[in-house]
């Protein structure tokens, strides 16, 4: 299949256009809970750092590349986790992978890394082409006139996926009430982060934070039934829990401890299937709104694939495919902003940053 794509209309871009320039404050915030990209100027779009505050720059908004890898890749040293993901994420997933820092990151990043080498993530591929077939079954099974709940249905196809490969061995009641309180705790969650950004004392009350710490309780004691589950069956096999159980810290020789194995199972739940679940969900949407992109992907799979499913030797040969997912990302990113905090006075992008 060639790589040049035809002239076809462009994906077309999110609905709810940026601000033109800074908001108040109240104003800024309730649109934040409602939609976060909304809440922003037009000129964090247009250029690659923009910062704010009265005297000195108080947060900065980066989106150019070079400064992007600069912060994530090239000066990790100055650029730390914020406490902002961590308030907001910790009553769930605890200090896991993705919210640790320094050495409690290091051995726990390097416990991981092997079950997402392209060769060994390439091989879960069977287990998500069988999810999508089941989601179809269901909605063939259901009828043509029937209306069918894309979030909620791509969370459970990408929920099949992550407990078939890195995850097994959950059973259909977990799988429930996994869903029902990871589903739970996201929902007001933006309301933590407003929160956070206004730094107001952790224990101030803000919509929804009742539900969202029910949940998380909830959510850690199925993972821990899961943990003792799978302690008492013998740990056999080679994903991230068999992973987890046997392995030592480098430093100590100490197994990690039950809280650590919580924190972390819980944060590949939650961080494994909703991103993905948000990614399929806008690109059908937008799909949806595309016919003619609609048929440029469906031929490129036809003529790759044909009727058979696909295997991980098809990826590199679906580059309209590949596009149109990455360009819904940009459109609606699942995440749309990471944030860090720099740990000394430093210069970023031509701006000082006390
Ligand atoms: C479209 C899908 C996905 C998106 C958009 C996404 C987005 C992100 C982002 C932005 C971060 C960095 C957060 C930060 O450092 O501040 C991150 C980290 C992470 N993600 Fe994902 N993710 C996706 C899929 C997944 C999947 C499928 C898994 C697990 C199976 C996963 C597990 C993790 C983990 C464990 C981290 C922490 C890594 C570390 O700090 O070393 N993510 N993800």
């Amino acid at each position: 299949m060639s790589a040049t794509i035809p002239t076809a209309p462009a994906l077309y871009p999110p609905t709810v256009p940026p601000a033109a320039r800074a908001l108040p404050l109240y104003l800024s915030l309730t649109r934040f809970v409602r939609n976060p990209l909304r809440s922003l100027p037009r000129t964090v779009y247009e250029q690659p750092i923009v910062a704010y505050g009265r005297k000195r720059p108080l947060v900065a908004w980066v989106t150019g590349p070079e400064l992007i890898e600069q912060i994530l890749i090239k000066r990790t040293d100055v650029f730390v986790k914020t406490r902002l993901d961590k308030r907001v994420l910790r009553p769930l997933i605890g200090t896991g992978l993705l919210t640790a820092d320094g050495d409690h990151w290091r051995w726990q990043r390097k416990l991981a890394s092997p079950l997402f080498r392209p060769n060994d993530a390439y091989g879960y591929v069977p287990a998500m082409t069988t999810a999508a077939n089941e989601q179809i079954a269901r909605w063939r099974s259901l009828g043509p006139s029937h209306t069918a709940a894309i979030d909620r249905d791509m969370t459970e196809t990408t929920f099949a996926v992550i407990t078939r490969t890195i995850l097994a061995g959950i059973d259909a009641n977990e799988a429930v009430e996994i869903q029902r309180t990871g589903h739970a705790y996201i929902e007001p969650i933006m309301w933590s982060v407003a929160a956070a950004l206004m730094l107001t004392p952790e224990r101030w009350w803000y919509p929804g934070k009742r539900k969202m710490m029910r949940a998380a309780r909830e959510g850690r004691a199925v993972v821990q039934r899961l943990l003792d589950k799978r302690r008492a069956s013998g740990i056999e096999g080679d994903d991230l829990v068999a992973r987890m159980l046997q392995a030592r810290n480098p430093d100590t020789g100490a197994p990690m401890s039950d809280e650590a194995l919580i924190d972390n199972l819980a944060t590949f739940l939650l961080a494994g299937h909703e991103t993905t679940a948000k990614a399929l969900t806008w690109t059908l949407y937008l799909l949806a709104r595309a016919p003619e992109w609609q048929d440029l992907v469906r031929n490129e799979v036809l003529s790759v694939a044909g009727r058979r499913a696909v295997t991980a030797d098809d990826i590199a040969k679906l580059p309209i495919t590949q596009r149109v997912l990455k360009e819904s990302m940009r459109l609606y990113p699942p995440v749309p902003a990471m944030t860090r905090v720099n740990a000394e006075a430093t210069e970023l992008g031509g701006i000082v940053l006390p």
